[in-house]
């Protein structure tokens, strides 16, 4: 006779497997995991503990754990991932948004108090879509550009617009950062997280972040610099009047980028921190 496992079993032994795994918060990780598989939120779960488990909901479940133990990143195997208050489909072909990227829309949102303004916004290297959305529902006159380099993560990102009633509002070309942008387009804003770390950093970074993300999105030459640098000496050329540029970086680079800034001829740059006080995000004027 097969034992019959309830909700709380299945918690149970699926934390202690992602913790076996090295995977941080493993109950919490369980939780999410099987909320999802049958269905529910995870506050939901609760109620149900006592609830035994059909085959097929358990065979879901012990796929997307055995995933999880594998340190695929949990947001890959929910399908999905909230950023500011957008629900967003991830997967491996495009980055997960990050909190800080959060904080850089926060930023400019904080920067520009007249929301009607019709802005032209270009996001640079938009991956998931999450900067070039979060704008569009923000600044609801705005023309936004958003490009990126792989074919991929722009699928992605049309998914999420459309997910999100965004579709009419963005504007997605495949360019190698301005490759594909007419000369004389001019923005108001021009915004960007490129890849920006060195490869001994990714090296030292988490199972998840280095065996799962697109490593195009991650990396850059000359000590993760050079993506940075070429954003900021071309995009002077595409900046309207008063234009400006929002950029993220990574958290020891801002001195080598405000001399780029300086030598790129912007009247004003400043660098920003992040909420817990590293330095974050270069800000640079025409
Ligand atoms: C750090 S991810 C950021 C994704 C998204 N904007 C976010 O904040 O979550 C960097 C993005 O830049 C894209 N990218 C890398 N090199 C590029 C290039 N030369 N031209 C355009 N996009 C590029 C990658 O494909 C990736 O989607």
């Amino acid at each position: 006779m097969t034992e019959t496992l309830t909700v709380l079993d299945v918690v149970s032994k699926s934390a202690d497997f992602l913790e076996r795994k090295g995977v941080d918060n493993p109950r919490l990780n369980a939780e999410w995991l099987i909320a999802h598989a049958i269905g529910l939120d995870r506050m939901s779960l609760y109620m149900q503990y006592d609830r035994p488990l059909i085959e097929k909901e358990l065979s879901v479940m012990r796929e997307q754990v055995a995933r999880r133990g594998r340190r695929e990143p949990l947001q890959y195997i929910l399908g999905q991932a909230q950023f500011h208050d957008l629900l967003l489909k991830t997967d491996s072909r495009a980055l997960i948004p990050r909190p800080e990227t959060e904080q850089l829309v926060e930023l400019v949102k904080e920067s520009q108090p007249e929301i009607d303004r019709d802005f032209r916004i270009l996001d640079l290297g938009t991956g998931s879509g999450a900067i070039a959305i979060a704008l569009a529902v923000h600044f609801p006159k705005a023309k936004i550009v958003a490009t990126d380099r792989s074919d991929g993560a722009l699928a992605l990102a049309k998914e999420n617009a459309l997910l999100n009633g965004m579709q009419n509002r963005i504007e997605f070309i495949r360019s190698d950062w301005f490759s594909e942008l007419n000369s004389d387009s001019e923005f108001d804003i021009i915004i960007s997280n490129p890849p920006y770390l060195s490869s001994s950093e990714l090296d030292e970074a988490e199972t998840e972040v280095k065996d799962h993300e697109p490593h195009s999105a991650l990396v850059s030459a000359n000590d993760g610099l050079d993506d940075l640098n070429t954003i900021i000496e071309s995009a002077i050329g595409y900046l309207g009047a008063a234009g400006e540029l929002w950029l993220e970086t990574g958290i020891d680079q801002r001195q080598q980028l405000l001399l780029q800034c300086e030598k790129s001829g912007y009247r004003n740059y400043e660098g920003l921190d992040d909420w817990s006080d590293r330095q974050r995000f270069i800000h640079a004027m025409k």
